[in-house]
């Protein structure tokens, strides 16, 4: 497989947004909402650069059923379990691609009322967007390619890749 961005790669970047985000919430009450099931290996990474006494939650939606397009149908299969209204919620994605998934998922958690809520994506693939959504924190920004690896699938094969790797 073609690797588009390295373990080494990865591991500097993250390290770089854990600094990011650790000054930007110092003193307030943060929790980092990681969005199953792609997150889950940069999320892991993520929050033990970042230097504050954070909490932690998971919510999975599902609207890729097998293939490398989205439906466009986004069902909410766990909730995140903590009262978003207590929190600075930072939501973790895997990749922000045509954001049909954020432009759902936004309003649900709004609805809580959380005291803010941001986005740190760690790809971000700007020239799919349909939807008018923008991550505060971007980890790398690519181009219209599918990548597999580093929690990201294909038909949930490939999260394990230690690498972000072109799917051909
Ligand atoms: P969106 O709703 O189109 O923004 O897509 C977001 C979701 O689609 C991500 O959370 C991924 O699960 C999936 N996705 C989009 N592009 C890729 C890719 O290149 N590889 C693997 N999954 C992807
Ligand atoms: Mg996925």
């Amino acid at each position: 497989m073609d690797i588009l961005i390295s373990e080494k790669e990865l591991q500097k970047r993250v390290k770089l947004l854990g600094e990011e985000i650790t000054k930007a919430y110092e003193g307030k009450p943060l929790l980092m909402l990681c969005m199953l099931k792609g997150a889950s290996v940069f999320f892991a990474d993520l929050i033990r650069n970042v230097s504050l006494p954070l909490e932690i939650d998971f919510m999975r939606v599902s609207s890729y059923e097998n293939s490398t397009e989205s439906n466009g149908e986004v069902k909410f299969l766990l909730y995140p379990s903590l009262p978003l209204a207590k929190y600075h919620v930072l939501l973790v994605e895997d990749i922000l691609d045509t954001g049909t998934t954020l432009y759902t998922v936004i309003p649900e958690l709004l609805k809580q009322n959380p005291l803010s809520l941001k986005i740190c994506t760690l790809l971000d693939k700007k020239e799919r967007r349909k939807f008018p959504v923008e991550a505060e924190y971007v980890g790398f920004s690519i181009p219209d390619v599918f990548v597999v690896g580093y929690g990201l699938d294909y038909a949930e094969k490939e999260r394990n890749l230690p690498y972000i790797g072109k799917y051909i």
